[in-house]
């Protein structure tokens, strides 16, 4: 942890019952979190309205997804416009299952990203190689190519928070080594230095996601560029991810 306030979201994926949500609800309402850290959760579209009503509002909310442009007749879609209308103030873009399971690709995610950020809506960008690529020695490449996908689009880095995911480590099990994570971030911090401005290097947060718990997360906030998490299984914990968001402090 070095940049800006730690920041730890929930990507709840698509998990969950009106039933499971509330007390995943009833369980981080009443759970210790430190001040200085934003937290954000990420339910599915349908219960967003529920936790809004029902979660402290300490913690803030965001979509897993956002349609490319102004609403209308985009069937099956929810536009950026209508999450500021329910209360969201993040979206996850580039996330790998939309990446890898859907088909999307660097410049559609980045257009994504961008018009999510028009309408005021902070974006979660994530980056992250597969398992082949880092061991064909191209996770430096994957994850810059991606980025650009996010820098190509973007007019301001403000809102961004980056989510560095090594896709072999998501629902694994099998965690980045704080040294494997601790090498992206600084390579993607080195890229944004590079190809945007020093000063988005030195003030975006890069946050790690892929296997984070509520063990291992201690020795990965200390390194010097991991600027938080976003996890996955564990969060759909509520006491397991009081532990992560307390983990830099
Ligand atoms: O977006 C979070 C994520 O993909 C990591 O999932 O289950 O490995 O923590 P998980």
């Amino acid at each position: 942890a070095g940049t800006g306030k730690f920041f730890v979201g929930g990507n709840w994926k698509c998990n969950g019952t009106k039933d499971s949500i509330s007390k995943l609800v009833a369980d981080l309402n009443s759970a210790t979190l430190e001040n200085d850290v934003d937290v954000v959760v990420a339910p599915p579209f349908i219960y967003i309205d529920q936790v809004k009503r029902s979660l402290v509002d300490r913690i803030e909310i965001s979509a897993q997804n956002s349609w490319i442009g102004k609403g209308g007749a985009f069937t099956g879609e929810i536009s950026a416009e209508q999450l500021i209308d329910i209360g969201c103030k993040w979206v996850i873009h580039g996330h790998s299952e939309r990446r890898h399971i859907i088909g999307e690709d660097d410049q559609f995610i980045g257009k994504k990203a961008a018009y999510a950020l028009s309408q005021n809506l902070k974006v979660i960008a994530c980056i992250g190689e597969k398992l082949d690529e880092r061991e064909a020695g191209k996770t430096f490449d994957v994850c810059f190519q991606q980025l650009k996908g996010f820098a190509d689009n973007v007019s301001s880095w403000t809102n961004i928070v980056i989510a560095y995911e090594p896709v072999w480590a998501i629902g694994t099990g099998k965690v980045a080594t704080p040294e494997q994570a601790q090498e992206v971030h600084a390579a993607v911090r080195d890229w944004l230095k590079k190809n945007v401005s020093a000063e988005v290097a030195s003030e975006t947060r890069i946050i790690y996601g892929g296997s984070v718990n509520g063990s291992n997360c201690a020795d990965l906030a200390k390194k010097e560029d991991i600027d938080g998490f976003l996890v996955g299984g564990a969060s759909l914990k509520g006491p397991e991810f009081a532990v992560i968001v307390n983990s830099a402090t």
